[in-house]
């Protein structure tokens, strides 16, 4: 299946594993490059260091190219910024062995660590960087200068049409199916109007796991998928098998769009926790410092399997997942069903 993203990256299909944080460390994301779709590693879990190392072990598994996920927004990358004095002060509270605990999010509760990560990036050169939250031209044009593709994560028009203007090469429209940090539009009514309103090739993200969801968003315009909640359910993702199996056993109604674990709303498995906080949201901090109120659960899902009170992200085509399976397989089968369908149109 040849698009505008296969041409422009020189992969095989047009599928691209999301760059979720936590789940999608350098396993998943070169099984999937080598597959033949594009990997990308969930780079926001990484201090700078881990996060050089990390891509390192991707470039050994794979020559194909890979993403890295990063998150730039000013509240990150300004560490004058008034955001960290609750996060710094929350994080001074908790008890060593929390804090060893919050190993995936201490890039994101630790001044100075984004603009690290991003010094490893460029110096580092994937094929393609994913911005979320926000594009700025100035990361954008440092990218460019080491001729990395920029792709931006968005929810809504109007951030197409920013990401754009910023310069990046795709946009990824992600609709509120999506698990992780979401908009308010569904995947349906987005990717046609994203399409229509910018001229970069867009990627249709939100809900689409098998490959009537690739056959689909080739049909509203789109050069390929970026999937997550799909890839969870896979040999390579990092994660507890509680948290594996509670995707597999969920079904849609069973996910929440809640700030209780990060400040922004996320999509997750409904669980003890959220429930909590559905009561209390005027008590939800912003983000990142929710991130320190909510400790250790935040990791405990992925690590130790907590369903309880752990964040499980998770988009609503849970439904559909019935097995894990090798990240390989699941890209071609995925590919082989979407070209079945669209060559049945043709008749
Ligand atoms: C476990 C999990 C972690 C995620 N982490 C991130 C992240 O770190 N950065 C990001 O841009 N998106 C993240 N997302 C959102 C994905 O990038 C993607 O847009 C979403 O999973 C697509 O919808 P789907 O889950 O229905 O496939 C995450 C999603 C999941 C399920």
């Amino acid at each position: 299946m040849k698009t505008d993203l296969t041409d422009r990256l020189g992969i095989a299909h047009p599928v691209v594993a999301a760059g979720m944080a936590r789940v999608a460390q350098a396993p998943l994301a070169a099984a999937v490059s080598e597959a033949g779709g594009m990997g990308t590693l969930g780079g926001v879990s990484f201090l700078p260091d881990a996060l050089r190392a990390e891509i390192q072990q991707i470039k050994k598994t794979t020559d194909r190219p890979f993403a890295v996920n990063l998150l730039v927004p000013p509240t990150l990358t300004d560490t004058s910024a008034g955001i960290w004095e609750p996060v710094t002060e929350l994080w001074n509270g908790l008890t060593p062995e929390e804090r060893g605990k919050l190993v995936g999010i201490e890039a994101l509760l630790t001044p100075g660590a984004v603009q690290g990560q991003v010094e490893v990036v460029l110096d580092e050169a994937p094929a393609v960087v994913v911005l979320t939250f926000d594009s700025p031209t100035w990361f954008i044009d440092e990218c460019h200068n080491r001729n990395i593709a920029v792709m931006s994560l968005v929810g809504s028009v109007s951030r197409a049409i920013d990401a754009e203007k910023a310069g990046v090469d795709f946009v990824v429209a992600q609709g509120t199916e999506g698990g992780g940090h979401t908009g308010h539009v569904g995947t349906m009514a987005l990717i046609p109007a994203v399409v229509d309103a910018v001229t970069v090739p867009v990627l249709a993200a939100g809900g689409i796991v098998d490959g009537r969801g690739l056959a689909a968003a080739r049909c509203l315009g789109a050069a390929g998928v970026w999937m997550g909640t799909r890839f969870i359910a896979s040999d390579e993702a990092y994660g507890h098998r509680a948290y594996k199996q509670r995707v597999l056993d969920a079904g849609s109604r069973d996910t929440i769009l809640s700030r209780s674990y990060t400040g922004k709303p996320l999509r997750t498995l409904r669980n003890a926790w959220t429930t909590e906080w559905e009561t209390r949201s005027e008590d939800i901090k912003s983000f990142p410092a929710q991130y320190a109120v909510a400790g250790t659960r935040v990791e405990t899902g992925y690590q130790d399997g907590d369903t309880a009170q752990g964040m499980m992200p998770a988009g609503q085509a849970v439904q559909l997942l019935h097995d894990i399976q090798p990240a390989g397989d699941i890209v071609r089968e995925i590919v082989e069903q979407a070209d079945r369908i669209l060559a049945g149109f043709g008749h």
